[in-house]
């Protein structure tokens, strides 16, 4: 199935984007901001969790296109659970709506739909569509969509934690043989990379208990517009910031530069004017 492509305006900004440095392999979004994006226009909070999955499949699309391998979407967190009845209620026959709606398109996407978290909390009927989902585009070869409901970072490193010992006690592994990797292999991120970009929307400059293991080394970027208003210019905008972002992970500058050469950090136009001088 043919992924749907880019055109016009949007394909030069993309391209340009591609050119200019490295396109993070793995993005996680906390889409944040929906209630307050729906009660600034006197709608009620559900308008904009209604609105927010608008923004999800202009990202989706953006990412496959872009060429990103994986993006963590922060659909529900663990805390989530405490909110008004009501609106947890609307919010999982939301889910359920757009799991069913966005299937057929998801999947001539090539899109990998993945999910994370307490999954088993989640209602029957959405837990069936979304295993569903998964089942149906588990062949596919585009980007690989993690949806994270009901999750939270202490959950699933206290949900690992307990793995492990289970295994110790059993014999299957040796605390000896406890390494930052083996860890990571017990959390439910396992099959994934850590994330390269988290972003996080509408200005709050917190976690809020997303991904607290993965996001060791990740290079941070928020966005004051709420989810709802979050489209894929303000995407490219996030990007085009991590380009310019230097990723030391401990080191320093030369370091760096020594190991992977000299296409790490975009050039300015200047720069790139200098080399091709040169080349002459
Ligand atoms: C994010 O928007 C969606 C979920 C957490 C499910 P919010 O519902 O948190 O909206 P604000 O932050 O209250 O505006
Ligand atoms: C984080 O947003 C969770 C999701 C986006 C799913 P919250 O709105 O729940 O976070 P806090 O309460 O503002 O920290
Ligand atoms: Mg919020």
């Amino acid at each position: 199935m043919a992924l749907e492509k880019a055109t016009g305006h949007d394909k030069k900004l993309q391209d340009r984007l591609i050119e200019s440095g490295e396109i993070p392999k793995h993005i996680a979004i906390i889409m944040d901001g929906n209630g307050r994006w729906a009660q600034r226009r006197g709608l009620p909070r559900i308008a904009g969790h209604h609105e927010g999955v608008n923004s999800v499949r202009d990202i989706v699309e953006a990412c496959g296109q872009l060429g990103i391998k994986f993006l963590t979407l922060y659909a529900f967190s663990t805390e989530n659970w405490k909110r008004p009845e009501d609106e947890v209620s609307l919010l999982m026959r939301l889910l359920l709506k757009a799991l069913r709606d966005e299937k057929d398109r998801l999947h001539q996407n090539e899109v990998q739909l993945k999910a994370i978290g307490e999954i088993h909390k989640l209602p029957q009927d959405v837990q069936d569509e979304l295993l569903d989902g998964i089942e149906v585009m588990k062949r596919n070869t585009g980007l690989t969509l993690i949806l994270a409901l009901s999750y939270s970072g202490r959950w699933d490193i206290t949900h690992a934690v307990r793995k492990i010992v289970e295994d110790v006690r059993l014999g299957s592994l040796r605390a000896e043989e406890i390494s930052e990797a083996v860890v990571g292999r017990y959390l439910s991120t396992r099959e994934f990379p850590d994330p390269d970009l988290m972003i996080r929307t509408s200005g709050e400059m917190r976690i809020s208990n997303f991904l607290l293991w993965q996001i060791a080394y990740s290079e941070l970027y928020i966005s004051d517009q709420f989810w709802p208003a979050f489209r894929r210019k303000d995407l490219y905008a996030a990007i085009g910031d991590y380009q310019r972002r230097e990723r030391r992970f401990g080191m320093v500058s030369d370091q760096l530069k020594k190991q992977e050469g000299p296409r790490v950090f975009p050039l300015s136009g200047m720069e790139r004017f200098l080399k091709s001088v040169s080349k002459l």
